[in-house]
């Protein structure tokens, strides 16, 4: 299940996104939270299966025809077992009147998601 990005969940929500290869550098890391806490063009989503916090996909909303998936991330130990592709799919259930696009660091994921 997809969930809102809030405030309490900044620590989990952090070390989701330090797998992606952009987000190595904490300072840099801090300043992309920053901006989903911030920044109503920039949101923040995170994957929720039973209990756990175990997914995390971040947007620019880029036109207002236009979803930029900028983040996603899987928890090492859930990945392969189609977390990534069910987040795309949830995200596009979300913005159903919305173009759904990858950007230079998530296309190559986001490409092979047929949904
Ligand atoms: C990319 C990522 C989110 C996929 O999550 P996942 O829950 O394992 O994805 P799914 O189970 O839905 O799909 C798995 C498939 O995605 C593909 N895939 C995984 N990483 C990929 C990547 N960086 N680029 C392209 N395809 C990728 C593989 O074909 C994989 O197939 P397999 O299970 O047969 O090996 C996860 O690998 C991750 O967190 N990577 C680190 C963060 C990152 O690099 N994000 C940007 C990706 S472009």
């Amino acid at each position: 299940m997809l969930i809102r990005y809030r405030k309490n969940y900044e620590k989990i929500a952090m070390g989701l996104l330090s797998f992606m290869p952009t987000e190595k550098d904490l300072k840099k890391l801090q300043q992309t939270i920053k901006q989903y806490e911030t920044n109503d063009d920039w949101q923040l989503f995170l994957w929720k299966e039973d209990d756990d916090i175990v997914g995390i996909i971040g947007v620019l909303l880029r036109d207002p025809d236009v979803v930029e998936i900028q983040h996603i991330s899987v928890n090492p130990s859930h990945r392969h077992q189609g977390i990534g592709k069910q987040m795309v799919k949830a995200l596009k259930d979300m913005y159903p009147n919305h173009r759904l696009q990858g950007n230079e660091f998530t296309s190559s994921f986001f490409d092979k998601c047929e949904c």
